[in-house]
């Protein structure tokens, strides 16, 4: 499959890599089209990986990743180009953090409203799956660092977009008891509030190899 992963930090870099390992063919996007942090990840990752502009990969890709900040997410889509998601899948993994007043970031945007919504609400020709936001990006990729189950949840309009964005997940090696659909996009405030909480629990424990589980009783009839 071709896909664009929008975003050049750790995220998008460690997402890149492993889709390209996958087999997928992969463009890496970001605001220059010579992107040092791109390039050198492009020559990386092997025959699979290219690099361009956020419209670039946009273009390319018929599902993309936004691995872009928080507060660069629209700014970067609005470079993408309306023309160039139409119909695409977006991945959203952003968080709406803001750093600027240090540490612990506040977040822009909740209770009432998600980032992911603000994206859905502002490119309706997107299919914006919010996912794998609540979690390290090692343990996106790769969620045997982690003994055990524990989840990943996914929020958004369009049931074959996460029925596809789940099949994704399945290839880097989530097992599908441990995928949680919780609904349309406005879902996506929850995972996105739990930022707060993953912050606080990395300060704890001083690293990132850990997630969250939501535990069930067995099903009963009703
Ligand atoms: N670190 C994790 O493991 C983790 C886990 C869960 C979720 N997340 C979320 O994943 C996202 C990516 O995190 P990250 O640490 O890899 O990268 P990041 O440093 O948060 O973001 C880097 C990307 O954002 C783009 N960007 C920043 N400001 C922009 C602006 N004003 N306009 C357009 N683009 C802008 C940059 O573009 P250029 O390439 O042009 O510089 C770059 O590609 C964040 O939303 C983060 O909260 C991270």
């Amino acid at each position: 499959m071709k896909i664009g992963v929008l975003g050049t930090g750790i995220v998008g870099t460690t997402i890149g890599a492993r889709l390209a390992q996958l087999g997928h063919k992969v463009m890496m996007g970001s605001r220059s089209a010579t992107n040092e942090k791109a390039a050198a990840w492009a020559q990386a990752a092997g025959e699979n990986a290219c690099h361009g502009t956020f419209a670039d990969a946009a273009k390319f890709g018929e599902i993309l990743f936004n691995c872009t900040s928080g507060v660069g997410s629209l700014p970067a889509l609005e470079l993408a180009g309306r023309e160039n998601l139409e119909g695409r899948i977006l991945v959203d993994i952003s968080n709406p953090l803001d750093f600027s007043q240090g540490f612990p970031p506040s977040l822009t945007v909740c209770n009432t409203d998600s980032l992911g919504e603000r994206i859905q609400a502002t490119y309706p020709e997107l299919k914006v799956v919010k996912t794998l936001n609540t979690m390290n990006c090692g343990v996106m990729v790769d969620p045997t660092l982690i003994p055990g189950d524990h989840t990943v949840f996914l929020s958004g309009n369009d049931a074959e977009a996460k029925a596809r964005v789940m099949d994704l997940l399945a290839e880097f090696g989530w097992q599908r008891k441990n995928l949680i659909d919780l609904g349309d996009i406005s879902t996506a405030r929850g995972p996105e509030m739990l930022l707060p909480v993953w912050v606080r629990l990395y300060g704890a424990f001083g690293n990132a190899n850990f997630n969250f589980n939501v535990v069930r009783a067995e099903q009963t009839p009703a």
